[in-house]
């Protein structure tokens, strides 16, 4: 597994993952990436650049553009290496794995070769080094490119997957929440490019002040409608492209009850913020 380490010179990063070949999401986050307040903060994305939606091959260019620190996510990994499926870990002919059939292919049909090379070269994981500390970017855990790891995720699994770093930076999941553990903490940033499946139509990302450990979500609107009509044009999952007026996603397979019941609500402005006491319950 290629793992590389980087050494950071700014305390402030700013984290996304999910764009899943949503392009307005993704144009929409970049206009604010732009912003005085993040000049010169780096970007780090959690991976699945491309999925769901219907401009892959545009969103790796953009990603390349915008020159944003990028690790190999499993649908990256999957077009890469010739994969005959997203990897996504579903569970085989679950509604998720069903889906999957459609923009699969459809991906891998328009990402170009040079953007397939580059996809290749991708570390699977970044350790960032602030001062004395240690960050682990991983997609879904530094086990496992494809584990789901959600705000159910009991407390023991979530402390062992990050005992030897001061955080977790993950991806994967797309929802939007932070756990401080005793002497780290996981932070998922959600997606750019889908709504965490609570009735809303917004984009996730985030700022991390290492100096401060300080975390900040942050979520955004964006012309939803243009991607859903890209959609429709070409008739690409219909039920994905549901989603971006629904907010709501066509399979909570993944989703334990505990998740289910928080996003019965649209997320807090601040994102899910959990401690360690509330891994208690499980
Ligand atoms: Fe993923």
């Amino acid at each position: 597994m290629n793992k590389i380490s980087i050494q950071l010179r700014s305390n402030k990063l700013i984290i996304i993952g999910g764009i899943y070949s949503n392009i307005e999401a993704f144009n929409k986050f970049l206009s604010i990436a732009q912003k005085p307040i993040y000049k010169n903060i780096p970007i780090i994305n959690t991976g699945d650049i491309f999925a769901y939606f219907s401009e892959p091959n545009k969103a790796i260019d953009l990603v390349r553009k915008n020159k944003i620190i990028s690790i190999m996510g499993n649908c990256e990994e999957s077009i890469a290496f010739d994969a005959e499926d997203c990897g996504c870990g579903f569970k085989k002919n679950s509604a998720c794995d069903l889906l999957t059939s459609q923009w699969f292919p459809y991906s891998k049909n328009n990402i170009s070769i040079k953007n397939k090379q580059w996809l290749k070269q991708l570390p699977y994981q970044i350790v960032l080094n602030y001062k004395s500390k240690k960050y682990l970017v991983c997609h879904g855990s530094p086990r496992k490119i494809n584990e789901f790891i959600l705000p159910s995720t009991s407390k023991n699994i979530i402390q062992n997957l990050s005992i030897n770093y001061d955080g977790v930076i993950a991806g994967h999941c797309g929802i939007p929440f932070t756990r401080y553990l005793k002497n780290s903490f996981w932070h998922n940033s959600g997606a750019i490019g889908l709504p965490p499946n609570d009735g809303t139509k917004k984009g996730w990302f985030s700022i991390i002040d290492l100096g401060n450990s300080k975390i900040e979500h942050k979520s955004f609107t964006y012309n939803h409608l243009t991607t859903f009509k890209k959609m429709m044009k070409i008739k690409l999952n219909v039920h994905y492209a549901k989603t971006l007026k629904t907010g709501y996603w066509p399979s909570t397979d993944i989703f334990k009850k505990y998740d289910l019941e928080i996003l019965k609500k649209p997320i807090p402005s601040k994102g899910i913020i959990q401690n360690q006491i509330y891994n208690s319950i499980h």
